[in-house]
């Protein structure tokens, strides 16, 4: 330890507490990260044997969707400068990189059976070498939105057959990454996938069917996800040794008051989006309020069943304990209050969830939000999977650092005052991506790039050495 982090290890130490972040250390086990994913950063679109994925067509077909018509197509070209992203990586002190493997690149038209890309394992490979040789752990996201187009042209996540071609991928995944890949999460925030992607069309592949398409796709991913934990449990796991669970994203829901009713609606709101996924891979079916509120409501609209499909008894005892820890996904807060019941004829998630909600600055919901998922899922290992600010771009991202600091402030606080078993922190994102819908017009990257350049020269911004001091000092001083 040099000089310069010993004294500032010796003020988190004596002088805790002393400012309005909790200057407390992390605990010698806790890491840090950060994270991308792949049709953010990789560009090379259809280079090597890629397949086309919905990103890509959306993209293609329908530029409008994206601010300023823009694509991945380059991006920020990690594909090829994927060395420097690790020397980037390395020179934060980073403990491990959570980043996605494009499921077109491995088996191009994604059809179970079909014909594997070596040349989009090798890539892999040489990242994931790369970053061993650097000391620093791989975390890989299976499924981050970019799904093979061939597999939407077949219906997409709705679709139950995608379940064995899910696994079909899988299985690729761990004969060939498996031995250095210990950590694995199947699904990234399956939540927009499914409602943003087929009930309100504001994410490829721009499906819109609300209150109904959304729940058929999540019925498919939980399947898929269940059948990618079984197959790793049964034939991978005792060798390899990896862990895996699932990254579903919540805001915290904050009641708005007291009043019973506004708890009730609150704790409604965190069980229709962190519990629509959780509730199921942890206890095996979809939360109860999910169950009875949707069926209820489909009967009264003149449907014969629930428009939530049902799980089968055996597929639900296959689907139960399908988690090794609980992932997080976290940006904010939000405030709910009670609502008289709607139109009982408005089909769609949010006539089903109906509360009112109002988005509020709430670094604190960090918290509370562990602290519900801890008493909520039996104090399980808990992994902070993403945690950033979208503003606009320029290395002097003050705004950015006082940020990160609330927000690990907080959840210093969950660990050392309340216990909740919390492991790892991610900073989304490592360096500026494709933002989906907003493209480049928006950036959360420690490190900027220069999307104007053909080279793609990453910058570190003022909070790339905020957090690089974080993760030396294990406080949040600057
Ligand atoms: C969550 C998504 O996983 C990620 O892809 C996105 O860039 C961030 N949120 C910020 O919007």
């Amino acid at each position: 330890m040099d000089l310069r982090i010993l004294v500032l290890y010796l003020t988190c130490v004596f002088f805790k507490n002393s400012a309005s972040v909790d200057n407390r250390t992390f605990p010698e086990t806790f890491k840090f990260g950060s994270a991308t994913a792949s049709y953010q950063v990789e560009g090379a679109w259809n280079e090597d044997g890629k397949g086309e994925n919905i990103w890509d067509h959306v993209c293609h077909t329908n530029p409008d969707f994206i601010a300023e018509d823009d694509n991945g197509d380059v991006a920020a070209d990690s594909y090829h400068k994927y060395k420097e992203d690790v020397a980037l990586l390395k020179e934060l002190g980073a403990h491990y990189y959570r980043f996605s493997i494009s499921w077109a690149r491995i088996v191009p038209k994604g059809i179970a059976g079909s014909p594997i890309n070596q040349a989009g394992i090798d890539y892999y490979k040489r990242l994931i070498q790369e970053l061993v040789d650097n000391g620093i752990e791989p975390m890989v996201t299976m499924y981050h939105w970019d799904l093979p187009q061939t597999l939407q042209d077949i219906g997409g996540w709705p679709n139950a057959e995608l379940v064995a071609h899910f696994a079909y991928y899988a299985r690729i995944l761990f004969e060939n990454f498996g031995d250095n890949v210990k950590l694995w999460l199947t699904f990234n925030e399956p939540k927009q996938t499914c409602l943003d992607g087929y009930g309100l069309a504001g994410m490829a592949p721009a499906y819109g069917s609300i209150g109904i398409a959304d729940y058929r796709c999540t019925h498919t991913v939980i399947k898929a996800h269940a059948r990618a934990y079984r197959l790793f449990e049964e034939e991978f796991k005792a060798e390899q040794q990896g862990k895996m669970g699932m990254v579903v994203d919540t805001a915290w829901f904050e009641p708005g008051s007291d009043s019973d009713q506004d708890k009730e609606a609150a704790e409604r709101a965190l069980q229709f989006t962190y519990g629509w996924f959780a509730n199921a891979i942890v206890n095996g079916n979809y939360p109860q309020v999910m169950i009875d509120r949707i069926d209820a409501r489909s009967k009264a609209q003149g449907y014969t069943i629930s428009r939530l499909p049902e799980f089968t008894d055996d597929e639900l005892e296959y689907i139960k304990g399908t988690h090794d820890f609980v992932a997080l996904n976290i940006y904010g807060a939000v405030n709910v209050t009670w609502k008289e019941e709607t139109d009982v004829n408005d089909v769609g998630y949010w006539s089903d969830l109906n509360v009112n909600e109002q988005g509020i600055d709430g670094p604190w919901g960090m918290r509370k939000a562990v602290n519900w998922l801890s008493k909520t899922y039996n104090n399980p290992e808990i992994i902070i999977t993403e945690n950033g600010l979208a503003r606009p771009r320029g290395l002097d991202d003050d705004d950015r650092i006082n940020y990160i600091r609330e927000y690990l402030s907080s959840l210093l606080e969950a660990i050392l005052d309340d216990g909740v078993h919390v492991t790892r922190y991610t900073a989304w994102s490592l360096i500026d991506t494709f933002e989906w819908r907003s493209g480049y017009t928006t950036t959360l990257g420690l490190y900027e790039v220069d999307f104007d350049n053909p080279d793609r020269p990453r910058t570190p911004k003022a909070s790339a050495g905020y957090y690089a001091n974080v993760i030396k000092t294990r406080c949040l001083l600057d």
